[in-house]
């Protein structure tokens, strides 16, 4: 049997991507991402293991090792993918976790494959997790696995974190199943949110639905203390500056400017291609500025990347169609022959590039209808070493707690919407400054690999049954 690991993640995707090298070969790389960059540390020190899904269907490549971490790969079949994935996942609790911006769809069969991929996910914790090993379950898709775990294994300390909001008691009760995953939930010594309302909705919610008594946030389970706590997650800050410090990236930002025509103010947006995300109404509110004559096509100029994202559930279909008519709509009333009013690419990109547009970028516009935290805001904030740029960010998303000398809007406003775009494309380069450097300080201290040990730290508490002193400033 191969070595056991004191250190585990379990997350529905592996950070690995499956590259083409120059001569053919496949490989594994490790794929950048913030959750990996800050858990490395800690998987490498602790020979971690980190359970996951490679992508694609079928068989599950075999665990393999890669830049110091054991990869170990759980496998999907196609209807799996369907029914845990794109339904239960990202049809079911995807909407309903976001305040129900979409209706949420509920399916018997999608409830069922969630269930048993849960169960998978947790049996591999089982078997490579070592004697009294740290489990960290990671996120929406697998609610289950704290108590499928524990189940099968009591010794080990389990810390879950939601990155998504956590919903209030009146729409979690939708849910058909919703005892069965405030149960798998209650599984875990340590569950984590974003926000301390989120905290406080779950605390409050295992009183109503399971009648369990708490005090602050801890709750009394089965003889055990289950414990809830917001440690709001952030960005690699350090290398996002370095990022954008890098002369390459500096160039290729004047680029984009010259390539956009030098246009007096660049308005970007930068989001999954989600509903969530409040694409549609930035696209609207964008028009109604042109139409106003507050804005004008070659001064101003908008930037959307919207990066395809669950391309095969409905709710994604009919949400690219509205927002590639809307743009439709704008470039053909407002634009003019090589000066479009707004660029929108539909593609992923590297880092590098994405760092360049935030620093070509004068406004950033963060306007989700609702978001855990949205790391687009903090990434924005941390390439801005020049200080200049305006973050319009939307009261909605998680990082609003944080970054509240940003432009705040109401989403669901349109004219409080176009009313902060409009403050932040008139502020003086003094007072943006201003703004930026108190984000700026914040993000520096508040980085992803604090939010990381913040959160082991209290789960080591919490698993001794012992109140957790570093969450106690946040507690609900
Ligand atoms: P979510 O987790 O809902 O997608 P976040 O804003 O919290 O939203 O995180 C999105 C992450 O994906 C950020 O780190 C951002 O840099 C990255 N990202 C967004 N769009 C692209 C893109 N087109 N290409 C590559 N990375 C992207
Ligand atoms: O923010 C929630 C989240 O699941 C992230 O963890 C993930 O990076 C993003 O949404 C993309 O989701 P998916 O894995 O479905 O492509």
């Amino acid at each position: 049997m191969a070595e056991r690991s004191s250190f585990v993640v379990v997350a529905n995707r592996l950070p690995v991507d499956e590259v083409t090298t120059p001569d053919g070969e496949r490989q594994w790389r490790t794929s950048p991402g913030g959750l990996v960059t800050a858990l490395h540390p800690v998987l490498t020190e602790h020979g971690g293991t980190w359970i996951g899904w490679a992508g694609g269907t079928g068989e599950a490549p075999e665990p393999f090792d890669l830049e110091g971490i054991h990869i170990h790969p759980v496998p999907l079949s196609a209807d799996e993918l369907e029914r845990y994935y794109e339904g239960q996942s990202n049809a079911t609790i995807w909407p309903l976790y976001h305040d129900a911006v979409e209706t949420p769809v509920y399916k018997r069969r999608w409830r069922e494959a969630y269930r048993s991929v849960n169960q998978r996910f947790a049996q591999a914790a089982a078997e490579v997790a070592a004697d009294g090993a740290t489990v960290w379950v990671q996120d929406y898709q697998l609610q289950l696995v704290p108590a499928m775990l524990r189940e099968l294994r009591p010794d080990l300390k389990i810390g879950f974190f939601l990155h998504i909001p956590f919903p209030p008691i009146e729409l979690f009760m939708q849910m058909p199943f919703r005892a069965e995953v405030l149960r798998g939930l209650l599984g875990a010594d340590l569950v984590g949110f974003q926000q301390r309302l989120a905290a406080q909705n779950f605390v409050r919610l295992a009183r109503h639905l399971l009648g369990l008594r708490y005090e602050g946030q801890s709750i009394q389970v089965d003889g055990r203390k289950v414990k809830a706590g917001a440690f709001p997650i952030s960005i690699d800050t350090r290398e996002m500056e370095r990022l954008a410090a890098d002369p390459k990236v500096q160039a290729r930002a004047k680029e984009i400017r010259a390539e956009l025509g030098d246009p007096k103010t660049i308005i970007l947006g930068v989001d999954r291609l989600d509903y969530t995300k409040g694409i549609e109404l930035r696209l609207k509110a964008f028009r109604e500025l042109l139409a106003d004559g507050k804005l004008k096509v070659g001064d101003a100029v908008m930037v959307q990347v919207a990066t395809p994202s669950r391309e095969r559930v409905e709710h994604y279909q009919s949400l690219r169609v509205k927002v590639e008519r809307e743009v439709g709509r704008i470039n053909g009333e407002f634009g003019r022959v090589g000066v479009p009013a707004v660029h929108y690419l539909h593609q992923s990109y590297s880092k590098q590039e994405l760092a360049a547009l935030y620093v070509a970028a004068d406004v950033m516009m963060v306007t989700p209808l609702r978001d855990g935290m949205n790391l687009v805001a903090k990434e924005y904030v941390a390439c801005r070493a020049d200080t200049g740029g305006a973050l319009v960010l939307s009261e909605f998303a998680g990082a609003a707690t944080e970054m509240r000398q940003s432009f705040l809007c109401n989403p669901h406003d349109p004219d409080g919407v176009k009313d902060a775009l409009m403050r932040a494309v008139a502020a003086e380069p003094a007072e943006l400054k201003r703004r930026m450097r108190v984000m700026q300080r914040h993000l520096r201290t508040h980085d992803v690999a604090q939010w990381a040990q913040t959160f082991l730290e209290a789960l080591e508490v919490a698993a001794e049954g012992r109140a957790p002193e570093s969450a106690e400033a946040q507690s609900t």
